[in-house]
């Protein structure tokens, strides 16, 4: 089994999602062209960062919910997510395949290479990479940048296996990562998704939850 998972599974522990009315999704607020993109860094590589850091000290300040526990208590389950928390480590989930990258980290905007690890509960002021002099920034990916090659390329080996994907809390709008839904039902998976709102994944759906992950998850892996 593949979870495959988007911003609603974080929802119910207070993190925004991007699109969501209920729960002022970031991109009804703010301009992701603004915020993330490698262009909006350029042009304001302070603004950008302050944001992000807000972003963390949130995340640092809640807990996983029912949902990362129930996936957690899984350790068969491989999770593929795009969310860049790391609610799903917290709450003990074995493995977790992050294809939009982690708040965890900050890495050199240039080519040389370097990583840094960050406290989401006090993170650093933006500041100059220490090895090249250009800017650090968050390890995530922006609108426009290309996945991370080695989370790609282990969560499409993964998708292609897979017997069952869960897909949990997610529009399944933006592309690459949501291709994998049917890359996986392509080579014979099935598909359950869990979401409280039918979105781009219903189509493919075999069963289909209308709930929150919170409260279906626990039921659905028996956690
Ligand atoms: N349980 C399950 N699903 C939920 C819950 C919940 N409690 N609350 C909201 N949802 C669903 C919404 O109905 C919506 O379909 O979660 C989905 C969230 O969708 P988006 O906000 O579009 O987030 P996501 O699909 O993860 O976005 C993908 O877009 O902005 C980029 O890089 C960012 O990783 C992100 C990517």
């Amino acid at each position: 089994m593949v979870a495959f998972s988007g911003a609603g599974l974080s929802a119910e522990s207070g993190v925004p999602t991007f699109r969501d009315a209920e729960t002022q999704g970031f991109w009804l607020n703010y301009d992701p062209g603004k915020l993330a993109s490698p262009e909006g860094f350029a042009a304001d590589p302070e603004l950008v960062y302050t944001w992000y850091n807000e972003r963390r000290r949130n995340i640092a300040q809640v807990q996983p919910n029912a949902a990362h526990r129930a996936l957690a208590a899984r350790p068969d389950i491989v999770n593929i997510t795009q969310n860049i928390d790391d609610l799903l480590h917290r709450a003990g989930a074995r493995e977790v395949i992050q294809l939009h990258g982690t708040l965890t980290v900050d890495r050199c905007d240039g080519k040389c290479g370097y990583e840094e690890e960050v406290a989401l509960h006090d993170p650093p002021a933006a500041r100059e990479c220490p090895v090249c002099g250009n800017w650090l920034r968050p390890a995530v990916v922006w609108f426009g940048e290309a996945l991370p090659m080695e989370a790609w390329t282990e969560a499409e080996e993964r998708c292609r296996s897979c017997e069952v994907m869960l897909v949990v809390g997610t529009a399944a709008e933006v592309y690459p990562a949501a291709g994998l839904i049917g890359l996986s039902k392509s080579c014979g998976a099935r598909i359950i998704v869990v979401n409280p709102h039918a979105s781009q994944a219903s189509a493919l759906a075999d069963i289909e939850f209308c709930g929150k992950a919170g409260e279906v998850l626990p039921m659905l892996l028996g956690g």
